[in-house]
């Protein structure tokens, strides 16, 4: 029995070969086993002989089988490692990488540089109420100034009878910002904006950032040193000059338009230095206020407790400006050879 199973055990060349010859020698009815129950009915000096002998080859044939076990078993592992090595010398497929569109990576920007500052991100919807959009910023129905936006409008109005619209500026961010949580407010509100408007200059979908700052004793003064700060960081020059021209928005009070002083290199406009330096030239880039008091009180906030400023500008104005893109229509044509050309896409 001894040769025969060692024999048996030695030739097994799979695992489960190995455990028929397991179970034919010490499975339940295995030669083995059959024989080491008739070591009950023999007698004292037969079993003592027979005893140890048995059981000794039982040993024996199961240790012999947890040897084959093994060399079996890592013998498979080797074959797995084999088929699954990877060949590091061979060249990688070109593969589509995916990247942050260049408004996107404005946005980023933007909030980055204005956490440093200590403002909030804040958002409204899209599709606005024409109390947000408009009346609380201080253009009451038949405002000259709501026939300027060239604003979609829903056929249908809100539960509050109020008229549906896309917002046309992301200034009523501002109004959801202090009706929601109060004052002193320190926040950037970028996202999208809608005007019924197309040339190479105008989408009629298009992307805003709002500035609004509402705290005691706040003046002109800290609009300025904000926009400075922020347009020496977005376009990573210390030689950026702003001028601020007088102008009228009914939600700021006093107003300013603000440019950015731009020369020509190769052709490309290049923001820093002095607009008003020979071959040089001025950009406007954002319009901006000491918040309306009619705005703050509209918001249910104490005008003359409270004051701020607020600035509103064109992310794919700054996003051009920044990356010498040219066609604001061309931002949103999902051109990947655009996204290639910019240095956007792999
Ligand atoms: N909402 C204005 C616009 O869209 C920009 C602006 C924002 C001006 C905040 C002043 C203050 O033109």
């Amino acid at each position: 029995i001894r040769t025969d199973a060692l024999a048996r055990i030695a030739s097994a060349a799979s695992a489960e070969a190995l455990d028929r010859v397991r179970v034919a020698f010490l499975g339940k009815q295995g030669e083995i086993s059959l024989l080491l129950k008739t070591l009950g009915r023999m007698d004292a000096a037969e079993r003592q002989r027979a005893g140890p002998l048995l059981n000794g080859l039982r040993t024996e044939v199961a240790d012999a089988i947890a040897a084959r076990k093994e060399v079996i078993d890592s013998a498979a592992m080797d074959r797995q490692l084999a088929n699954e090595a990877i060949d590091l010398s061979l060249p990688v497929l070109p593969e589509a990488v995916g990247c942050v569109h260049p408004v996107s990576q404005v946005m980023d920007e933007l909030a980055e540089i204005f956490a440093d500052l200590g403002f909030l991100v804040a958002s409204g919807p899209e599709i606005e109420d024409d109390w947000h959009n408009f009346t609380a910023l201080n253009m009451p129905e038949s405002h000259p100034a709501r026939a300027m936006h060239d604003t979609f409008y829903f056929p249908d109005q809100d539960a509050q009878g109020r008229d549906m619209l896309l917002r046309t500026h992301t200034s009523p961010v501002q109004i959801r910002a202090m009706v929601a949580d109060g004052a002193p407010v320190r926040i950037i509100a970028p996202g999208r904006t809608y005007r019924s408007d197309s040339d190479a200059t105008h989408t009629p979908m298009f992307h805003q950032v709002e500035g609004l700052v509402i705290d005691r004793d706040i003046h002109m003064g800290h609009l300025k040193w904000t926009l400075e700060t922020f347009l020496k960081a977005f376009f990573e020059r210390d030689d950026i000059v702003l001028r601020l021209r007088p102008s009228y928005f009914p939600f700021t009070e006093p107003s300013a338009e603000v440019d950015v002083g731009f020369s020509f290199q190769n052709g490309r406009r290049v923001i820093g230095g002095s607009g008003d330096t020979a071959g040089h030239g001025w950009l406007e880039v954002l319009g901006s206020g000491m918040v309306n008091r009619r705005v703050i009180d509209a918001c249910d906030l104490d005008p003359d407790e409270w004051q701020g400023f607020a600035f509103g500008c064109g992310i794919d104005r700054l996003a051009m400006l920044k990356y010498g893109m040219s066609d604001l229509r061309s931002f949103f044509d999902g051109d990947l050879r655009w996204l290639r050309h910019y240095g956007f896409a792999a």
